[in-house]
């Protein structure tokens, strides 16, 4: 197959593209790197060239948190639901959608809703879509997994009220493994979230972090939701990940049914054994 890769130089993007070389697709990496700038491809007619000879797509693309020029609405909804539409127009048949878990009818954020803009755009569209929420992904090089392994090893863990907020982290090579599932799966039109095999408190999320780097149990810090709110305010100049909204998304928590995942997978996603923190699709079992 010939697939058009955005957001390749991603953490999920590398990975993908990484399994898609090794099972012998042809593959067209669309980068700002190389020119494709989604703040800039806002119509059908800005991606029909990018499409040509292109058999499905795989959008990566997505930002944590907004910046000058990087704004939510333009690179999670603007731009891939023009390219969505793009390759409708050209005759791609598959499209493979990395939206978030969350992105559904309860989203709240900006980052959540402006995904499910494209999402609800893609299954609208008469071509063979998957849209896949995962939820926090980690292993090698992914920048929150990296920014939790830095935290953990804090003395004191920092958490939001008591820490006991849900998540189902999901390792990189099960997020790879759906992505290529959704190449050869007989039947499209699915949205699926990619979670892992265990719903787990944030706070014992990060000792289990700690523990992966050799490190013992480490003392909380609660941090009272309302303080956290403002802190969060008080420091938005100094990285776009503390807004309140992030805040409020941390203590929503996310998690969802692995079952179907498992189904489609034909089997179970990985439980995070310590070495699965630093590894990827170059160390883990073959991910297709
Ligand atoms: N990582 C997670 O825990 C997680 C969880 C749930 C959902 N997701 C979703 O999964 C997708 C991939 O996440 P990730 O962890 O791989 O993120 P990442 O490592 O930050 O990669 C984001 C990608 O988006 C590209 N990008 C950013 N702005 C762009 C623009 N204006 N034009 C074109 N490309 C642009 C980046 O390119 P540059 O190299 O040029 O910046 C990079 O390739 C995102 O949609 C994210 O929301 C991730």
């Amino acid at each position: 197959m010939k697939l058009l890769l955005t957001g390749a130089s991603g953490f999920v993007g590398r990975n993908v593209a990484r399994a898609l070389v090794a099972a012998g697709h042809s593959l067209k990496p669309a980068m700002r790197g190389n020119g494709v700038d989604f703040r800039h491809l806002l119509t059908p007619a800005d991606w029909l060239p990018h499409l040509a000879g292109v058999d499905a797509v795989i959008n990566c693309v997505g930002i944590i948190g907004e910046s000058a020029g990087q704004k939510f609405w333009t690179l999670h909804a603007h731009a891939p639901s023009a390219l969505f539409r793009a390759c409708a127009l050209a005759g791609v048949r598959r499209v493979v959608q990395i939206s978030a878990l969350g992105a559904d009818e309860t989203a709240f954020s900006a980052y959540h809703r402006s995904k499910r803009a494209a999402d609800d755009c893609l299954r609208r569209l008469d071509v063979d879509w998957f849209v896949l929420r995962p939820s926090l992904i980690y292993g090698r090089g992914g920048g929150s997994a990296e920014l939790l392994l830095r935290l953990a090893k804090w003395p004191l863990l920092p958490v939001l009220d008591d820490g006991r907020q849900i998540l189902q982290p999901v390792h990189i090579s099960d997020v790879v493994a759906a992505v290529m599932r959704c190449l050869t799966a007989p039947t499209a039109r699915q949205t699926l979230d990619i979670v892992g095999p265990e719903r787990i408190a944030f706070a014992d999320w990060l000792q289990r972090t700690r523990q992966a780097q050799g490190l013992p149990p480490a003392r909380l810090l609660p941090v009272p939701y309302r303080a956290a709110l403002a802190l969060a305010w008080l420091g938005r100049a100094c990285s776009p990940l503390l807004r309140t909204e992030t805040v409020r998304m941390l203590q929503t928590g996310y998690h969802a049914d692995v079952e179907p995942l498992t189904r489609f997978l034909g089997r179970a996603p990985q439980s995070a054994a310590p070495q699965l923190f630093f590894s990827d699709t170059l160390t883990t079992r073959n991910p297709t």
